[in-house]
């Protein structure tokens, strides 16, 4: 009789059967006649118990044989077990080891993250890089679903491009037989001319930044989903990012579960962003990043004043706490299981107490930044921060001055100082995932503009045909997909939002 193969995530359909598993071992504990093998396959993680009496032939000499991330082959009994992850237990019948997998690089102890990107291609295969991976892997469905349910075609700009979208500053520069192309920075000017076309579209494709920058937000090759609306303002605009990304957090809530419990996640925040997004000018963002104006009765320069002082008394607590615990240990006469236990809470304390030190290095330049916010500049990484601390929810920030924004951004036609644009900003410290706007759809004044970037008008002129023929009102955005990831999961840095992240300093694997 062949036994089927089944997957982790099927087995609770399967309590009282026998079934096939292929997968890794991803842990392994040995008893005496008996081994504990957690196992995985891609779609969750099981224990599985081999012993003398209920496997065949060899089978417990084979589980021995084990390693950490062999590959095996294993058949046996479903059996429900509460305490277990997923609340099943498989009683192994048969195991077969299909390859081994001597000495495996990432121990369970804890190495530095320089090692682990080193080892990206094996730490992919961590509960914790699996968890925000298929995360990762829900929001781009999510995204999908959300865009065809609202009509939009889903349309790709070219990759290799004669111009730059976002600014010269960026771009990389390869050979396209003998002439100078540029990876593209955004698929956007294609994405208008395709919206003439179809209405309503958005392109999902890699996007390039040659940013010399070690930062936690930037990749120099990133995933962008860029809609572009015909017949939209700015107003419809931020009515539809806020739509998608609403959308994109229910369904994360709703399928991610134990992923988001695996990356230990408090979802509060996911959940108040679900209520609607508060929508600011960039005049009223000033004035509220300087203290000038409060949110909900907070003040951005006391929030960060009193967060400073709190950061400051923790510290002296776990110092003292590690201490103490540090003293009892070396006092002699504990138990072993009470020094484990102590050595695990210094462990942890010593990692809180890293955190707390990086915002105490942090905070200053915050509030530093907040005091000293020139009117008229762009935000930097701290002015955002700063401003989404006062809120449970991403914020809208629209009407930025037109110096300081893309050259395709259209001017409030009541207020010419500013452009269309709006950014959308992350709570939690995150700051911006989104980037859009509503366009310029006169032809001289985009003219003017080009010019202003010293950007070459013979790569522009097919740009401009699309105002010349049949002109309208359009508006769209992009959305940083790995920045998107980085919130959801609350990222430490952006680099473990993407697969094989590639930014500066590193090409490998
Ligand atoms: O704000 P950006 O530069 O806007 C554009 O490219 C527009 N053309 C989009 C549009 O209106 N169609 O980039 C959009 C988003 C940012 O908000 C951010 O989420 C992400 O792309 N992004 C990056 N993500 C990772 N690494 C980088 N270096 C990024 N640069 C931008
Ligand atoms: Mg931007």
């Amino acid at each position: 009789m062949s036994i089927t193969h089944f997957y982790i995530q099927d087995l609770s359909q399967k309590i009282g059967e026998t079934v096939s598993l292929k997968g890794w071992v991803s842990n392994k504990r040995e008893g005496k006649g008996i081994v504990f093998i957690v196992l995985r396959d891609g779609t969750g993680f099981c224990q599985c118990v081999v012993t003398a009496e209920t496997a065949q032939e060899n089978g417990l000499d084979t589980a021995q044989n084990t390693r950490l991330e062999t590959s095996v082959i294993l058949t046996g009994l479903v059996k429900a077990d509460e305490k277990q992850v997923g609340g099943i237990e498989i009683e192994v019948q048969q195991i077969e080891i299909i390859g081994d997998s001597v000495d495996y690089p990432i121990a369970k102890k804890e190495h530095g993250v320089e090692f682990l990107m080193d080892q990206r291609h094996l730490w992919l295969r961590s509960t914790r890089q699996w968890a925000i991976m298929r995360i990762r892997n829900t929001i781009i469905f999510s995204i999908h679903n959300y865009f065809q349910k609202e009509g939009f075609v889903q349309m790709d700009a070219p990759i290799f491009t004669g111009n730059a979208c976002e600014g010269t500053s960026t771009l990389f520069e390869t050979d396209f037989y003998g002439s100078a192309a540029y990876l593209s920075q955004s698929g956007q000017l294609y994405g208008e001319a395709m919206a003439m076309a179809m209405g309503k579209i958005y392109t999902f494709g890699p996007t390039f930044r040659a940013e010399k920058s070690k930062t936690r937000r930037h990749l120099s090759e990133f995933w962008m989903i860029e809609p572009e609306m015909a017949f939209y303002d700015i107003f419809q605009n931020m009515d539809s990012i806020e739509g998608m990304l609403q959308h994109v957090i229910k369904d994360v809530l709703h399928n991610c579960k134990q992923e988001l419990e695996t990356i230990g996640r408090d979802t509060s925040v996911l959940e108040s962003s679900l209520g609607t997004f508060p929508r600011m000018t960039y005049d009223e963002a000033v004035r509220i990043i300087k203290g000038e104006q409060d949110v909900n009765g907070q003040n951005s320069i006391k929030l960060l004043e009193s967060e400073l002082e709190a950061a400051q008394k923790r510290l002296t607590e776990i110092d003292t706490d590690i201490a103490d615990r540090e003293a009892q240990i070396n006092s002699g006469g504990m138990k072993k299981g009470q020094i484990n236990f102590f050595t695990a809470k210094i462990n942890e304390l010593k990692q809180e107490k890293s955190d707390v030190e990086e915002d105490l290095r942090n905070i200053p330049q915050w509030l530093n930044s907040a005091r000293n916010f020139e009117y008229g500049n762009d935000f930097g990484g701290s002015d955002e921060t700063v401003l989404t601390k006062l809120f449970d929810r991403p914020v809208m920030v629209y009407d930025w001055p037109h110096e300081v924004k893309a050259f395709y951004l259209k001017r409030n036609p009541e207020d010419m100082r500013f452009a269309r644009g709006v950014d959308v900003l992350a709570p939690e410290g995150y700051g911006e995932i989104v980037g859009g706007g509503e366009r310029e759809t006169n032809v001289d004044s985009l003219i003017e503009k080009i010019h202003e970037h010293q950007l070459p008008m013979s790569e522009f002129e097919w740009y401009l045909d699309l105002r010349r023929f049949g002109s309208v009102p359009h508006s769209g955005f992009g959305l940083g997909l790995e920045r998107v990831v980085t919130w959801i999961c609350k990222l430490k840095h952006v680099r473990e939002s993407i697969p094989f992240p590639r930014m500066y300093g590193r090409l490998t694997p």
